[in-house]
């Protein structure tokens, strides 16, 4: 039996470690027959290091989303590995300290400006620096954290993540014509780098275990994983502008 990505062709950035939801999206991608390249901040030999451990080699290029040299220069980069993209996925997201966990009305606007710079303003960057690539059909993915209402300490990152919900809609009217579709998994705690920049996370993944009916495990990013792949796919044709819930279902109840 083919895999569900067979032949396609992915962009897939915010691999750090092997914790990070990007690094499961583009193993579990590979599994199904996707061909991934894979995209880095910074600290471009240890992306490089992690994604040795992926079941097959994947290129890793440069990629800081603030810096227009190099949104300038992805497709090209991109395009030394494929001639072209089925599916890109921003798994990006960053704020500094002063935003999460910290009084709410004290984050000066540097700061938070940063946090929407990276978390928010990036995924329309992102799609645009690839735009070119982008075939028929493709699907556009980014990571969210439901902000449709505000949660202890997310604090400014829930604003950047409200932002993000928003530009996904935007940017799915814009990009609907040309065949491409734009939208979010929204998922509940994994336990990730990221995440443990998040003071009382802990709180937050003990009381999602209990709530969510499907219950939830935070060291399982599999369900995350194979959300987004299913979204990669061509088995969502008509889903755009959509904020996938993969939470165990507990954004559906109260107590
Ligand atoms: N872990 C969770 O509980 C959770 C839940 C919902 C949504 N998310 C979202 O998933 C995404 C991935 O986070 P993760 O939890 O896998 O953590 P992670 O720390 O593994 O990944 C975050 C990534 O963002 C990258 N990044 C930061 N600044 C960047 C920049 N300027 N340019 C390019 N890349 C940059 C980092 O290099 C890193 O690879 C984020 O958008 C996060 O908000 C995470």
């Amino acid at each position: 039996m083919s895999g569900l990505l067979e032949g396609k062709r992915l962009l897939i950035t915010g691999v750090i470690t092997d914790a990070s939801i990007a690094f499961h999206v583009a193993r579990i991608a590979q599994e199904q027959g996707a061909e991934v390249v894979l995209t880095g901040f910074g600290r471009l030999s240890l992306v490089e290091r992690i994604a040795k451990r992926l079941p097959k080699p994947a290129p890793v290029i440069e990629l800081d989303v603030t810096n227009t040299e190099h949104l300038d220069s992805l497709a090209g980069k991109v395009s030394e590995h494929v001639d072209g993209l089925d599916g890109v996925v921003h798994s990006i997201g960053f704020a500094p300290a002063s935003c999460l966990g910290n009084p709410f009305l004290e984050a000066p606007w540097e700061d938070v400006s940063t946090a929407v710079h990276v978390s928010t303003y990036s995924f329309m960057s992102l799609a645009k620096a690839v735009l070119p690539l982008l075939a028929e059909g493709s699907s556009v993915v980014g990571m969210d954290f439901d902000a449709r209402q505000a949660w202890p300490a997310y604090n400014w990152m829930g604003v950047a993540k409200a932002g993000l919900e928003s530009v996904t809609r935007y940017l799915a009217r814009e990009l609907g014509p040309q065949h491409v579709r734009v939208n979010l998994v929204a998922a509940g705690p994994v336990r990730t780098m990221a995440a443990k920049s998040i003071p009382g996370f802990k709180d937050l993944e003990d009381q999602w275990a209990v709530r969510a009916p499907l219950g939830w495990k935070v060291d399982d990013p599999e369900p995350v994983g194979k959300s987004v792949c299913a979204l990669l796919s061509d088995w969502l044709p008509a889903t755009t502008g959509s904020m996938v819930m993969v939470d165990g279902g507990f954004h559906a109840v109260g107590m």
